[in-house]
């Protein structure tokens, strides 16, 4: 008979930037909506990825403690939540290992965020860049996460994370780690850039007019809304009219994130209206979402130690759960010393 697992969320940020309206409308606005009483939910900072390319260590430090509080700000409550970075967890390390000897090569070539990060660079890039997809499926599965919430450019990672659990449970003969399920839903699982509509809003693109930080003030998300790449047609009163139209839907779909609805549901309200018109509202409803969150997390930022504080906490209860699951997969394994 088949396991049946506890319900579970994991999910991971990378702090190696500043935090984009793409990481909170289609991952931290998704967290909170899953923090619910028959869910356990764990949220990390994923430090380890972070290095594998190259963080100056002050910028990690504040990026990381920084990220910690976009969380909070955002509403997770770190009571209800676990929250963690990952280095204070060894066991991801020590289950991420385990992972490299069972992803095979070839999957791991198949990776397109690799190919993109490596670029024509490949031979001058770290191991880590390559090895991250195994290190990304330990977070997940050290915990049995059944859940995975994340935006559309992780979906490839996590269909990797449920080849690896299979062919663990198949190469040992064992039925222990879940199949996890991702959670790829919503208006905004892939904010593009503002600058093009082909490229997704990135913190690593060159131009900081093609997204919307978190810690931007409302004139700077009213003027980069303002400049924003558009065409010159009103706006359609359905879905269907923004089939060919990738600027014009994608901020669509940031006003239905940011404001709890469908797209058709936004279209039957601004149906008919040119850009001049729709983009001050956009504006205005952005930073009314926006603008306590950041208020918030440089509140919180004023108190490094209250964030590292609950950072600790978080991990004393993370390793509650991923002790024992590590013990179990080393005795599988065949660890001299795992039963002890
Ligand atoms: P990262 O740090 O690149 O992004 C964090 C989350 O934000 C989402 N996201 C977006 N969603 C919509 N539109 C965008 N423009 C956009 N940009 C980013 C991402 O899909 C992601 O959900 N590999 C992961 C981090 C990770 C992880 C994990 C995630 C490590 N271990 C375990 C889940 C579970 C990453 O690089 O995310």
């Amino acid at each position: 008979m088949a396991t049946t697992f506890t319900p579970r969320v994991f999910s991971g940020i990378q702090p190696s930037g500043g935090l984009t309206l793409g990481n909170y409308l289609g991952a931290i606005k998704r967290f909170v909506d899953m923090q619910a009483d028959d869910f356990e939910t764990i949220y990390c900072m994923v430090d380890l990825h972070a290095i594998t390319v190259w963080q100056d260590p002050a910028d990690l430090q504040k990026n990381t403690r920084e990220l910690c509080a976009g969380f909070i700000a955002s509403g997770i409550d770190p009571e209800q939540s676990i929250l963690i970075n990952q280095s204070q967890v060894p066991e991801h390390t020590q289950l991420g290992w385990i992972f490299n000897t069972v992803a095979r090569m070839g999957w791991l070539n198949r990776m397109t965020q690799f190919k993109d990060k490596a670029g024509k660079n490949r031979e001058n890039v770290s191991v880590g860049l390559f090895a991250y997809p195994a290190l990304m499926a330990a977070d997940i599965l050290l915990y049995h996460a059944t859940h995975v919430p994340v935006g559309e450019d992780q979906k490839q990672h996590l269909e990797l994370t449920r080849d690896i659990a299979a062919k663990f449970n198949h190469d040992y003969g064992v039925d222990f780690f879940p199949l996890t399920e991702p959670v790829i839903e919503g208006t905004a699982t892939r904010v593009m850039s503002l600058r093009d509509g082909s490229k997704k809003m990135s913190k690593s693109d060159p131009s900081d007019m093609s997204r919307i930080n978190m810690t931007d003030d409302a004139d700077t998300i009213a003027q980069k809304i303002r400049k924003a790449r558009t065409d010159p047609e009103a706006l359609p009163s359905e879905a269907a009219g923004l089939a060919d139209r990738a600027e014009a839907r994608n901020l669509v779909n940031i006003y239905a994130a940011l404001d709890g609805k469908t797209v058709d549901q936004v279209l039957a309200e601004v149906g008919g209206k040119q850009f001049s018109e729709f983009k001050p509202m956009l504006s205005e409803l952005a930073v009314e979402k926006l603008s306590p969150i950041s208020g918030e997390m440089a509140r919180l930022m004023e108190h490094p130690d209250e964030i590292d504080k609950i950072l600790a906490r978080g991990s004393e209860r993370a390793r509650e759960i991923a002790a024992p699951i590590l013990k179990r997969t080393y005795e599988i394994v065949g660890m001299v010393g795992a039963s002890s």
